[in-house]
């Protein structure tokens, strides 16, 4: 059995499930060209017949990329067809179809008779749907992945049926997912062994695990299926995804390099460029990394206690495993200022992994003469920020044109906002127990909207104290959560477009992405 682990990266469709981490199409694009960069196998690119703008995410980046572009699709015919006339132009398509297998899933989502009467029907109905959909994705690509949703939780008998029929349909993938991340990882492995052991036709497809990490295991029980026969991993950067997220790519495949001596698997990830995908990843989605994450966390390679300085100085081995540059972490500082030329500027962006050209370029030097004009030195740090800032305002429908805020230990906080929208400027005031809240009534007033605050952050991107202020926020309205960021030298500033660029990706949402055949747009585990 070969030793490579192929690398299915699902951020920009299971990652882009995760609350609030909405992406344009631009910030899709840019995110699909870095993990090209990334040398990753396969992308997940979306889930074409969920919406319109799903669709054409997924064809554009197929349009373009080198890679295994998936694009997912039930076990439906139209969901099918929507995925394969998505992914025409790809180079190397491949068509992701599932169904759910769990008894607990096949009850709750089958549970009109027309798909049986009793379990036993019903899971018959299931197998007969799986191996219909892979033989229909079949006449149109040859690469076709399916998938046991919630296989975790399946009976082990049932699975080996529903993936022998996958196989028999033609899938050269078979995914076993742990959809609700409930499994231990001895517990995964041996599903994983069981199925080798089982599934009579199973050297003909390549076993995939997709673990989700409720329990925290998602990357100890990827591991544990690999040991166990698994050579495909899915996984999303920083481990974004549906609720605690998926197997995180950076841990999965430096485990297995840092631990070759004991595992003995490889992969083709440029893992110098972990870094860069990161950050552009939590740039664009607006999910902050939490500082302790292991390989990308802010403090990942830092060492605190005078006995590990001491330890580091005197040789690194003695608390590093893995050196920062393995994983693009470069410690000498490049900075940028005033001087700096476009052709500075362009080329350190396209060191961290971003390619504005042309009038895009321009755009983006001159915020960076603007923000040069307020802080001396710019950090790769700085200029991220400034990307992710520039790609969202592609589409703004609000603009933030005036801000005047009043605060201090005796007076009642008030801001007034001036909003720019169409050829009309709203303008509004509000009191509010701080200044940040004022301004967020001041907001809400202009736009008449009344959304929930479910997640608020803002932090110092850079440092020192011309420090770059980020904000991010998370809205809720109508049942679905809208992030936005904002950035500015000054935070209340930063919080009223953090504020602002939510409420714009509500209005985008309710005006452009009208859902298909009267569904709701759809999303999965
Ligand atoms: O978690 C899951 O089961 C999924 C499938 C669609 C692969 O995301
Ligand atoms: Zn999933």
């Amino acid at each position: 059995m070969d030793n490579k682990i192929v690398i299915f990266d699902t951020t920009l469709r299971d990652g882009e499930q995760s609350p609030g981490a909405s992406l344009n199409i631009f910030e899709k694009l840019e995110i699909a060209r870095q993990l090209v960069r990334l040398n990753v196998d396969v992308i997940e690119a979306g889930f074409p017949v969920s919406s319109p703008a799903q669709f054409e995410a997924v064809k554009r980046i197929a349009d373009e990329s080198p890679a295994v572009i998936a694009a997912l699709a039930r076990a439906k015919e139209a969901d099918i067809k929507a995925a394969a006339e998505a992914l025409k132009s790809a180079q190397k398509p491949r068509i992701h179809t599932f169904s759910s297998t769990s008894d607990i899933h096949i009850l709750g989502k089958f549970g009109d008779e027309k798909y049986g009467k009793t379990l036993q029907e019903k899971r018959n109905t299931v197998i007969k749907m799986s191996y219909d959909a892979v033989a229909y994705a079949k006449t149109f690509v040859q690469d076709v992945e399916y998938s046991a949703e919630d296989a975790g939780r399946t009976d082990i008998g049932y699975l080996s049926e529903v993936v022998e029929a996958a196989i028999e349909a033609g899938a050269t993938t078979v995914n076993i997912p742990d959809t609700t991340g409930y499994t231990f990882p001895e517990e995964f492995g041996k599903i994983i062994g069981e199925l080798r052991r089982r599934v009579k036709n199973i050297d003909k497809a390549i076993i995939s695990v997709h673990c989700h990490n409720d329990l925290g295991l998602a990357v100890a029980n990827t591991l544990s299926a690999l040991t166990n026969g698994a050579r495909q991993v899915e996984c999303a950067v920083n481990g974004i995804g549906e609720r605690a997220g998926n197997a995180s790519l950076e841990e999965i495949v430096m485990a297995i390099k840092v631990r070759k001596d004991l595992c003995g698997f490889y992969t083709g990830i440029n893992s110098p460029e972990i870094f860069n995908t990161s950050r552009m990843v939590s740039g664009f989605t607006g999910l902050v990394i939490q500082p302790n994450k292991a390989i990308v966390g802010e403090n990942a390679f830092a060492h605190e206690s005078g006995i590990h300085q001491d330890g580091m100085l005197k040789n690194k081995q003695t608390y590093e495993i893995i050196t920062p540059e393995l994983v693009g972490v470069n410690k000498t500082r490049i900075v940028l200022g005033r001087h700096s030329g476009r052709h500075g500027l362009e080329s350190r962006l396209k060191e961290l992994g971003y390619n504005s050209k042309g009038e895009e370029l321009q755009a983006v030097y001159e915020k960076f003469l603007a923000l040069a004009d307020k802080k001396k030195e710019i950090f790769d740090e700085d200029l991220r920020v400034l990307m992710g800032d520039k790609v969202r305002k592609e589409e703004e429908y609000f603009e933030l044109v005036s801000l005047q805020v009043q605060s201090g230990t005796t007076a009642i906080p008030t801001a007034t906002v001036g909003i720019k929208t169409g050829e009309e400027i709203l303008q509004e005031s509000a009191i509010g127990d701080g200044p940040v809240d004022a301004c967020f009534n001041a907001i809400e007033r202009a736009l008449n909207i009344k959304p929930e605050v479910e997640a608020y952050h803002v932090r110092s991107v850079t440092s020192g104290r011309q420090a770059m202020g980020e904000a991010i926020i998370r809205l809720r309205c109508n049942e679905k959560s809208f992030t936005g960021r904002g950035i500015s030298t000054d935070i209340i500033e930063a919080s009223a477009r953090a504020f602002l660029q939510a409420a714009n990706q509500e209005y985008l949402y309710l005006k452009k992405l009208s859902p298909i055949e009267g569904e709701e747009e759809l999303s999965v585990a």
